[in-house]
């Protein structure tokens, strides 16, 4: 079944692939960066925290950035994850004969970790803001919700949460790193001659922004931050 809203052809539907992939890669270096906050201390880490929701004003009434942030981001993952469900379908349909060249079988490997790791992701994203968006878990529960430093420090607190979130951060990087790629393919740039450069930017978005999002785990884990 392929979703009537979506552009029928699977070029436009690989391109709004790409769009809506970058806002999250932009939305992710700065949730990643605004982390790192963290290690100046509590009281600047919940202050940057409060700072994202005045951010706009008074042009923009309080939380009213954050509101447009979160519906940009959400709109996005939601038109990312259907246009690639429908590609799916699209490709699925299409295909009448078994695989005969071994380069079109691995990208059917890529794409097929990309579904997976992406399922990974989304349930990362519901448990991530259950713990600290909603404050809904019941280690963080008892957290005022004023105090996202202390609700960061004590969610890191349990080990299997950390090992829950590295294993979701790995999974990002090898989205990233695939994702990246195909998108400077959907838009073009695809010239033989800057191949390298374009895998050394997957490659750098794949490692810096779940690197960079590690550190704050680790940190607790190991004592650095408590
Ligand atoms: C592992 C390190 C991470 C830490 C320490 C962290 C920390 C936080 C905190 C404290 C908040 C709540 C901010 C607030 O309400 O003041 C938050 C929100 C959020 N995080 Fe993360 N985050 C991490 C990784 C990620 C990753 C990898 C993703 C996406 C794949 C992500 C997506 C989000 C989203 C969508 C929100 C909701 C933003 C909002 O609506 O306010 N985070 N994060």
């Amino acid at each position: 079944m392929q979703v009537a809203l979506l552009p029928r052809s699977s070029i436009a539907k690989k391109a709004l692939m790409a769009v809506t992939g970058a806002v999250w890669i932009g939305y992710l270096a700065l949730h990643m960066w605004g982390n790192i906050h963290i290690f100046q201390g509590q009281s600047e880490f919940n202050h940057y925290a409060e700072f994202l929701r005045e951010v706009g004003e008074p042009v923009f009434s309080y939380a009213q950035v954050l509101w447009i942030i979160r519906i940009v981001i959400g709109l996005s993952l939601v038109v990312h994850m259907v246009s690639a469900w429908d590609l799916y379908q699209q490709a699925r349909h299409a295909r009448t004969s078994n695989y005969a060249v071994k380069r079109v079988v691995q990208a059917n490997y890529a794409s097929r970790f990309m579904r997976i790791g992406g399922v990974v992701i989304i349930l990362f994203v519901i448990f991530h803001l259950a713990q600290f968006t909603w404050v809904a878990l019941p280690e963080t529960a008892l957290t005022p919700r004023v105090n996202p430093y202390a609700n960061v420090v004590i969610g890191f607190s349990n080990p299997v949460t950390v090992l829950f979130y590295l294993l979701a951060l790995a999974s990002l990087s090898l989205h990233l790193f695939h994702g990246v790629w195909s998108m400077f393919q959907t838009l073009g740039f695809n010239s033989r001659r800057f191949d390298g450069l374009f895998r050394g930017l997957a490659v750098l978005t794949a490692l810096v922004i779940p690197l960079g999002f590690a550190t704050v785990p680790l940190a607790v884990m190991f004592g650095f931050l408590r």
